[in-house]
């Protein structure tokens, strides 16, 4: 194993930029949500999006997954641009994505959220097979089985025949995700995906996305947990007023004095201003 050379292995295609945002632009009236923005995401990674509140990640997440679109910039996946196309047709191209308040549908099972997700990837197709009588319960136990092992990947086999809204929020949350993976993507993108988990809760979304990697997902994950971060992350990329401070290692990018400033300013100045007194 230690033999292999890297143009060898599974790392020799995580070198390509799956995603390639370049000088992303989008204000609201006055505010700069995000500026001059660069970044980008290798083929085969899990990539961490850092930045204080306000910093303009989930717009970055929104542009990226056709919900809003940018004023100038483009934004490439897979050599294709795709700053201009609608939401449907970025997650047809296979971009999935999580919200940072979890939007999940009242009143649905946890089997039926993710089977909801298989119907948003093949609805042409499906529509066929339900005019076909015959074949659309065989389809329906395909899209079945399909939930239920997504739902073993989130490990929530447990939980399938509950509503979701009775779950737990991180329950709620890996729901969530399953729902996306559920559209068959090649880049997921979470949107604070730990948010008000506990630790061990976040250890396992950390855990999650690199079982995902290893299935060939690309994730871009919008992150706080500084060790969540060094623990998991491939790569970096810091923003700050919506433009890119600092991307690189998740150590490179946490003892960033840029990325500290950014992080701990207010503190770092209260303590500089006693030291001085
Ligand atoms: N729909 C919107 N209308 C007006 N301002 C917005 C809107 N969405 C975001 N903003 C502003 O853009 C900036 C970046 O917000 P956001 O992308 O949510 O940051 P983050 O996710 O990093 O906390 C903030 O100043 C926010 O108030
Ligand atoms: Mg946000």
């Amino acid at each position: 194993m230690t033999g292999l050379a890297p143009a060898a292995s599974p790392a020799a295609s995580a070198s390509e930029d799956l995603l390639v945002v370049d000088a992303a632009q989008k204000h609201f009236g006055g505010v700069a949500a995000v500026s001059d923005f660069y970044m980008t995401v290798k083929s085969g990674s899990v990539t961490g999006l850092m930045g204080p509140n306000g910093a303009g990640k989930t717009t970055l997440v929104n542009l990226i997954s056709g919900l809003i679109h940018a004023d100038s910039g483009s934004i490439r996946f897979e050599g294709q641009s795709i700053e201009a196309l609608p939401a449907h047709q970025i997650a047809a191209l296979g971009i999935a994505r999580t919200y940072q308040n979890v939007r999940l549908f009242a009143g649905m099972t946890v089997l039926e959220q993710v089977m909801a997700g298989s119907f948003m990837r093949r609805e042409a197709s499906l529509w066929a097979s339900f005019l076909g009588l015959p074949k659309a319960s065989s389809r329906l136990a395909q899209l079945r089985a399909e939930a239920m092992t997504l739902l073993e990947r989130v490990n929530l086999v447990n939980r399938a025949q509950v509503l979701a809204e009775t779950l737990s929020y991180g329950e709620q949350r890996r729901v969530e995700i399953a729902r996306a993976l559920a559209t068959r993507p090649r880049l997921l993108l979470l949107d604070e995906p730990t948010a008000g988990m506990n630790a061990q809760e976040s250890a396992g979304i950390g855990e999650l996305t690199h079982l995902l990697r290893d299935d060939g997902l690309t994730v871009l994950m919008v992150e706080h947990n500084v060790r969540l971060v060094r623990d998991f992350c491939d790569r970096v990329t810091v923003m700050n007023f919506g433009r890119l401070l600092v991307s690189g290692t998740p150590v490179e990018c946490i003892d960033h004095p840029d990325v500290q400033a950014a992080y701990f300013g207010k503190r770092a100045d209260a303590e500089r201003i006693r030291s001085l007194r």
